[in-house]
Formats: C-alpha cells, structure tokens, sequence
C-alpha cells in the first residue's frame, strides 16, 4: 500500500478542525478523536476512501463501518427508525451508542462500507471536537478504531501514530478520550431491539429507555439469528465459483486485472482492470449486487492475488462462496 508520506498532527482549534474536514472531503484519511476511541475517518460515501481505511488497518475482512452524523436528523436522513431506535437516540445521542437500522432510500453510506447490507449503522457521537469535523464535512463519516488490526483500540493521539504513522494523512489530537470503550451497538432493525456489542451506554440505561430487555447477540455465538434479519453479511442468491481462469457458458463473470482470452458474457465486470486491490474492494460489493440483480445461476470469479486488501477481498468472497 502506497500510504501518504507524512502525517500531520492537527491541533483541535478552528483550524485543525476546517483542515480535518477539509481532508476528508477530498477522500483522505484522518484519524479523529470521539468520547470512546480514536476513529479512522473517511467519507462514508466513497467507496474508494472507505477501501483505503482497510488498506491502512490491514484489516483482513470486511465488516461493516460505523457512519457517524453530527446530529440526530443527519442520521435520520440515513437510516429508517422504528419506536425504540427512536427512543433510544432521544436518551442517547449525542453519546457512545450505535443504531443499526435500515437504511433509508436517500442513504448516501457506500455499499462497502455497509459490506453490502441493507442496513446501516448510525452513531452521533458527544465530543465536541468530532461534532465539529462531521457539521463542516457535512456527510456520513466512517470510522472504526484507529488501530492496525488486531491491536487494541487507541485512546490517545500517540497510539494512533504508534500503529498509523506515514499510513494516513492526519490526527487530530484532542488528547485522551474519555470512556475509553467502544459505543454500545443495538440493532433495531423490526422485532426486538438486540444488543450487537456491549459498550459505553450500560445495558441497564438501554433497556430502560426502551422499556423492554435487549436480546443479546453474542458476536461469534451460536444462536442462530433469524435470515436477513441480522446477516451480517450479504450473501448473492448466485452460485459462485472462485479462482475461475475464464467464464464457462452460462456463468456471469466478475474479473480482475487483464481479461481472459476469448469473449465475455454480456454479464460482466472487472474490479480493477489494471490489478489495483484498492479499487477492487471499493467496487466489490457494488459489483456483486449488480451482477446478482440480473439474476445468473452462477458468478464465476477470477483469481484475486492475496496481497494487501486481497486478503479481505478473498475473504469475502470465500463467505459469498459458502455453501447455504
Ligand atoms: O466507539 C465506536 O463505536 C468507535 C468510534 C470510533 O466511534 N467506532 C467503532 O467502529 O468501533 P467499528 O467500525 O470498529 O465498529 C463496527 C461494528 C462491528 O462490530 C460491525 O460488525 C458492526 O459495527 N456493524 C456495523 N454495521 C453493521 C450492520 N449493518 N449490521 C450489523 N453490525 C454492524
Ligand atoms: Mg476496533
């Protein structure tokens, strides 16, 4: 991965504050201070500045980002709320708890950062200093942990350089956070509200504001979570056929870098025609969907070299692969 050379430390001021904004908008990464951790933050609506917060993570799959609203009508515009989404971002927001709601049809949050779902997750967060980045950049902002993967959440602008330096373009260093953990991720999405992740909103709080007990859902657990539901991961209705040299009669085709010789079906697309694995993941998911609607009975896949975001992409699409 081709990082920036340097990264700048922004001072929290109107300054740092216009220059994070300003970098965002134009697709660049800024790691920002929220009340629970560091974010690394790219435009949620661009999928090619939110494939570069993977790249720059090392992250080896795909889950689904966090978009985070200045306030609670921004995010309205992005997600559908049914009763309890509603009565909990009245308790909660600004604070650290996510929603993961529907997402609205005037929903500008990419398709990779919503790893292809339907629904969204939604957080406005209580510092002061976030607030102020995501009024001036005035759109969906997409941020997990500023942390390479499989290290720990950041709480201080130090650690963001530790992991991040010469990886992305700015910090904006507001010094520590104050809670320290994750957001608390509920997703209302019909039926009863479940809580995804425990985190800085106690469950007590939550199921109080709701008046009813949250259904909790273990990440990695066995209760089997009801289809579509909760999928945390979007699944085509086609078969898919991985590591395929050349499309056989019949099968759509999705390809990567030159093309096979010989001629393509009209169901057809390349993620990166010159081999690049950023493009390809901020097309992936897009690419599948689209291919998918036409309804084939098969997607055959060309080989997607494991280096960098490969890894990921890979990982995806063994997913999208599995038998079901
Ligand atoms: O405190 C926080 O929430 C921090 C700060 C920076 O705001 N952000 C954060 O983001 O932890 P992230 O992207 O690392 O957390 C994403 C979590 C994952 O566990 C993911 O599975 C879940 O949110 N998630 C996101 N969208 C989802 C969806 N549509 N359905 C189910 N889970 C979703
Ligand atoms: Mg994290």
């Amino acid at each position: 991965m081709t990082g920036p050379r340097q990264t700048q430390r922004l001072s929290a001021d109107d300054a740092g504050i216009a220059a994070a904004a300003e970098l965002l908008r134009a697709g660049k990464l800024v790691a920002l201070p929220t009340e629970t951790v560091y974010g690394l933050a790219a435009d949620a609506s661009d999928d090619r500045a939110v494939a570069s917060i993977y790249a720059a993570k090392e992250r080896p799959s795909f889950n689904p980002l966090i978009s985070h609203l200045p306030d609670v009508n921004a995010a309205r515009r992005q997600g559908l709320f049914d009763a309890p989404a509603l009565a909990l971002a009245k308790a909660f927001w600004p604070g650290p708890l996510t929603l993961v709601v529907p997402a609205s049809s005037s929903c500008t949050v990419c398709s990779l950062a919503r790893a292809g779902l339907d629904s969204v997750a939604l957080r406005v967060p209580s510092h002061l200093v976030a607030r102020a980045v995501l009024q001036a950049a005035g759109r969906p902002i997409a941020a997990p942990s500023a942390n390479r993967s499989g290290r720990v959440s950041p709480t201080q602008a130090e650690h963001v350089f530790a992991d991040l330096d010469r990886r992305i373009d700015a910090v904006l260093d507001a010094g520590p956070t104050a809670v320290g953990v994750e957001s608390s991720i509920v997703a209302c999405l019909g039926g009863a509200p479940r809580l995804l992740r425990p985190g800085g909103v106690p469950r007590a709080a939550l199921e109080a504001a709701i008046g009813q007990a949250l259904v909790i859902v273990e990440e990695g657990g066995t209760a089997p979570l009801a289809p579509g539901l909760l999928a945390s991961h979007y699944a085509p209705r086609a078969a898919v056929r991985l590591d395929a040299e050349a499309p056989r009669p019949g099968e759509a085709w999705l390809g990567f870098g030159p093309e096979p010789d010989g001629a393509l079906p009209a169901l057809a697309f390349n993620l990166s025609p010159s081999g690049d694995l950023t493009e390809a993941a901020a097309n992936l998911f897009a690419a599948m969907r689209h291919l998918d609607d036409q309804r084939p009975a098969t997607i055959a896949i060309a080989p997607i070299p494991m280096r960098g975001l490969g890894e990921a992409i890979n990982d995806r699409l063994r997913r999208a692969a599995a038998p079901r």
